[in-house]
């Protein structure tokens, strides 16, 4: 009883997070997320295998599967060179409609903010018909997986960054573009969720603290994996 009447079950609604950053509660609806899943599941069988990449000589928690490049700590290849060799999958067309979807939605929360003037969503690099990114780095959390605070910075193109959230829910920190310490602000990004960072939030520091286990609905449940978060994050690296 005490949780139905929890801040965060009424805290809820889209918003502003910083300037430059919008998040999107149930962006998704219950088939979008097990349709997604369904999808994640079959990017699980290859090419390349999900893994841990390895940052400054330490694996991370969490498992990665790149389409349309492959990450690694300031490159981006087409091949998994540090994992088996093969060419990634690519960047599904299903998932450029859906980000471009994600910054329209976001911007229609700029536009209706009234201490905003006329043209903030454009100056914030909100551009829903022009939108082309060309990677998609999809993150499998367990239940103990963290993401240290850090800056996406290994893109030579400043367009916005679409977070999808999948699974359990985790407690996400969005900070600001000097350095990991405060301000920031922590949220709650549920299965469903979107999260939108351009302009000028494009380059703040942002981690993932934690993961509630067990706490993905019906629909947003990862079974293949045996539960857990995936988070989508969907970017344009610039490089050809
Ligand atoms: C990331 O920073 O790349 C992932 C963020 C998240 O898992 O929500
Ligand atoms: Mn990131």
């Amino acid at each position: 009883m005490d949780s139905l009447f929890a801040d965060e079950a009424f805290d809820r609604r889209p918003r502003i997070v910083a300037p430059g950053a919008v998040w999107l509660p149930a962006f998704l609806s219950d088939r979008a997320q097990s349709w997604i899943i369904a999808r994640c599941a079959e990017w699980q069988s290859g090419p390349v295998p999900p893994h841990a990449t390895t940052i400054a000589g330490h694996p991370m928690s969490v498992r990665t599967i790149g389409l349309g490049w492959h990450w690694r700590p300031g490159r981006y290849d087409r091949r998994a060179v540090d994992v088996n060799g093969a060419a990634v999958l690519a960047f599904p067309d299903w998932m450029t409609r859906l980000g471009r979807q994600v910054l329209q939605s976001a911007t229609e929360v700029v536009d209706g903010a009234d201490d905003l003037p006329a043209g903030t969503a454009a100056s914030w690099g909100f551009d829903p018909t022009g939108y082309h990114p060309d990677v998609a780095l999809v993150n499998h959390y367990d239940a103990q997986s963290k993401m240290g605070m850090h800056q996406d910075k290994d893109e030579f193109d400043p367009a916005p960054v679409v977070s999808l959230s999948l699974g359990d829910t985790c407690l996400f920190r969005f900070g600001n573009t000097e350095h990991r310490n405060r301000p920031y602000e922590d949220l709650r990004l549920a299965s469903g969720d979107a999260f939108v960072f351009g302009g000028p939030a494009r380059f703040a520091f942002h981690g993932v603290r934690s993961i509630q286990s067990g706490t993905a609905p019906d629909a947003g449940r990862l079974s293949h994996l045996g539960g857990g978060r995936i988070n989508i994050t969907m970017r344009t690296t610039g490089r050809e």
